[in-house]
């Protein structure tokens, strides 16, 4: 009832800012947060709001409301006030085999190396690294992997070029953020790419940095490509990098579907950290993608905003202005604030499987919490009649929940290991059957 309060005056806020802005889409008619509410007064600061209740305080009955009138609410929601608007898909892809070589891991694999060019307007290819098993009865399904590498370091594989655009630093054979030999292979260890091709999986796997370099002012990536007619800036509405990166898991998935070496109907997208934020982001907003496992996301991600454990929406706005739009901004110091939280962004993907995994001594992407995202998105996974999570409580370490909505937790540190792919990989395999 009090939650019905606060969202009619947040409706009426909309209307009045639809007034006096005609221009706008009715997408981006949302109100300022200064003229919301106070939600303290309605309920507990760190309890999250409904993701069943509408923002014109209307509750959703069933699955049909939801799909139609919640479900795109809560989409433009978080486009609004959090990751910024994506724009629709480019109307032409062109995909080009650069390298095939169809004897790769001792002859249980077949590698491609395809460059996705969408248009003249995106600049910079997506380099795709695509490894599928050979001498398999079906299409294998298919990860995608959001990487922080390119894929000459993913693999140990002297054909693929050093890319010579801007690299993370930090990495061994990084030198003034760009790659050099020394970086081949580097991470063939973060990747399991073997095991996972063993498993009857293929890998479809790009480095962020093709899509948006993670550097808040760089403007070679598609976020400056993309800027609409006229424009010279950004502004308070444009999506930040987690969105452009979760773009780029959706431009590969337009290839994969038209591929017929892999599945589309057993399409999963992986991603690490902030990669895992964009992961997360990606399947909520493309159903296409039949799975989703965000590793250690974290704030932004998978751990309430509201939360109280690691990262703050603050801190995360300082560090990385980049991530978010700048509306997300008017969030710091006040979550409470926020019309959704990230159990909402969970719901948008019901009624697909979804993984949340994490590790022990990674307490800044607060691991508790993000079970109680799970937790709390339950209600939309009902709809469905799926049984999302039954679970109470953090299971021991090295425990696979593989209900829909699973989680696990292994010892250790925030990193992406050969434990968390083996959980990945059973866990595909509890919903979308073994391979064959
Ligand atoms: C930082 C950041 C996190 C992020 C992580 C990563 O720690 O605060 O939000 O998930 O980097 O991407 O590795």
């Amino acid at each position: 009832m009090r939650e019905s309060v606060l969202i009619c005056a947040l409706a009426v806020a909309c209307a009045t800012l639809a007034a006096v802005l005609p221009g706008r889409a009715a997408s981006q008619t949302f109100p300022a947060v200064e003229s919301f509410p106070d939600p303290r007064d309605l309920r507990p600061s760190n309890s999250p709001p409904d993701p069943l209740v509408m923002l014109d305080g209307r509750r959703v009955q069933d699955r049909a409301m939801w799909e139609k009138e919640r479900r795109p609410e809560l989409k433009r929601l978080f486009q609004h006030y959090m990751y910024g608007y994506m724009p629709s898909r480019p109307p032409k892809l062109n995909a080009r085999v650069v390298r095939e070589d169809r004897s790769y891991f001792g002859g249980r694999a077949t590698k491609r190396e395809i460059d996705l060019q969408f248009g003249s307007s995106v600049t910079r290819p997506i380099h795709l690294l695509l490894v599928t098993p050979n001498g398999r009865a079906h299409p294998a399904p298919v990860f995608v992997c959001i990487a922080f590498c390119a894929p000459f370091a993913a693999v140990n594989d002297p054909t693929i070029p050093v890319p010579t655009g801007w690299m993370y630093p930090g990495a061994p054979g990084i030198v003034n953020n760009r790659a050099t030999e020394a970086a081949r292979g580097g991470q063939v260890d973060v990747w399991n790419i073997e095991q996972t091709i063993d498993r009857g999986y293929a890998v479809a796997l790009y480095y962020n940095g093709d899509v948006e370099p993670d550097a808040p002012s760089s403007r070679e990536g598609v976020r400056w490509n993309l800027l609409r007619r006229g424009r010279k800036e950004l502004d308070s509405l444009d999506w930040g990098a987690v969105a452009a990166w979760a773009w780029g898991a959706q431009r590969v998935v337009d290839y994969l579907v038209k591929d017929p070496s892999v599945d589309r109907k057993r399409i999963a997208v992986v991603g690490h950290s902030r990669n895992g934020k964009a992961a997360i982001v990606a399947g909520a907003f493309d159903e296409r993608i039949a799975l989703v496992i965000p590793l250690q996301a974290g704030c932004g991600g998978t751990a309430p905003s509201r939360g109280t454990v690691g990262e703050s929406v603050t801190r995360i706005n300082t560090s990385f202005p980049h991530w978010f739009n700048a509306n997300f901004k008017q969030f710091n110091d006040r979550p409470e604030f926020l019309p959704f939280d990230q159990n909402a962004l969970v719901a948008l993907c019901a009624p697909r499987p979804v993984l949340f995994s994490n590790a022990e001594e990674d307490s800044w992407a607060n691991p508790t919490g993000q079970f109680k995202v799970l937790r709390a998105a339950n209600a939309v996974y009902r709809l469905y009649g799926s049984g999302g999570i039954s679970a109470t409580s953090v299971p021991p370490v090295n425990t696979l929940i593989d209900s829909q909505l699973g989680y696990f937790i292994r010892p250790g540190k925030h990193s992406m290991t050969k434990v968390d792919w083996d959980a990945f990989l059973d866990f595909a395999d509890r919903h979308f059957g073994k391979p064959k």
